[in-house]
């Protein structure tokens, strides 16, 4: 069989935030793989340690990127924690620690990564969800926050389209993946097998995604090929928003 293999991809330097996790785990691994260097970050289990809340944390990883690799082609910004809950139910901190997260996290990835982006132009790939397109009863915070991720990456591109050469900035969005996430969203349940097949059952696909499939977007939207793609929000949900 032919190899996938995304040319434009090599030497490409690209930062990815939640990289210990599974799709930010994946993306490192494809960029790799495909000649490009990963710069991993996480709280811990990566190349450096990135609190994507912190902005201290931020100035000082983009610093050491600036010196260490002379600029940066791309940014992943894949840290994400989901929480479950209505908007009765929910508590405030919880609420802010969500969108704190998901979303303050990926306005300052953009925000600090933007100035090394500007000098030769980049993608930025931010990990929505279809619970950001979507809304579900019991994921207030989630689906605020991950609904501000996608109008936030549409902002970005717009400023990024200005670049010469141009910033593009896509957000992803996955349904139900295989992996820790919703391995802890079964755990809350009361038949936590039950629980996994329900959401299954969900998916007109009848199944869940692939961190590796999800990586394979975003190392796409990542890829000169993808040039002419900026302000989208990507569904790779097996078919569950198209009903
Ligand atoms: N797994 C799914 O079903 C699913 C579906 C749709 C969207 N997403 C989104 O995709 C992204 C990646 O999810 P995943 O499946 O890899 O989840 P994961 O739980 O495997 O990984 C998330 C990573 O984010 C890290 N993280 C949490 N708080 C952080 C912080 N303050 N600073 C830095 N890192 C932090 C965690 O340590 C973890 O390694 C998330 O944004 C998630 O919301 C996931």
């Amino acid at each position: 069989m032919k190899e996938t293999r995304v040319a434009s991809l090599q030497d490409k330097i690209v930062l990815i935030t939640g990289a210990a996790g599974a799709v930010g785990g994946a993306v490192a691994a494809g960029l790799r793989a495909a000649g490009g260097v990963a710069i991993t970050t996480d709280l811990e289990g990566a190349d450096l340690v990135l609190d994507v809340t912190a902005e201290a944390d931020w100035q000082r990883v983009i610093a050491g990127v600036q010196e260490r690799h002379g600029g940066l082609d791309g940014l992943v910004n894949a840290a994400g924690i989901v929480a479950i809950g209505s908007v009765e139910k929910l508590d405030f901190a919880t609420w802010r620690r969500v969108l704190s997260i998901n979303l303050d996290g990926t306005f300052l990835g953009c925000k600090y990564a933007l100035p090394l982006l500007k000098e030769r132009g980049g993608s930025i790939v931010n990990l929505s969800s279809v619970s950001g397109l979507v809304g579900g009863h019991n994921l207030a915070a989630y689906n605020a926050s991950k609904g501000g991720v996608s109008l936030l990456t549409k902002s970005v591109a717009l400023l990024g389209a200005r670049n010469k050469p141009p910033i593009r900035c896509n957000a992803v969005c996955p349904a139900f993946l295989e992996g820790p996430m919703v391995d802890d969203i079964a755990k809350t349940a009361r038949d936590p097998a039950g629980a996994m097949e329900k959401m299954s059952a969900e998916i007109p696909l009848q199944r869940m995604g692939k961190p590796a499939e999800v990586a394979a977007l975003c190392l796409y939207l990542l890829s000169d090929e993808a040039g002419f793609i900026t302000g989208a929000d990507l569904p790779i949900d097996g078919g569950l928003t198209a009903k």
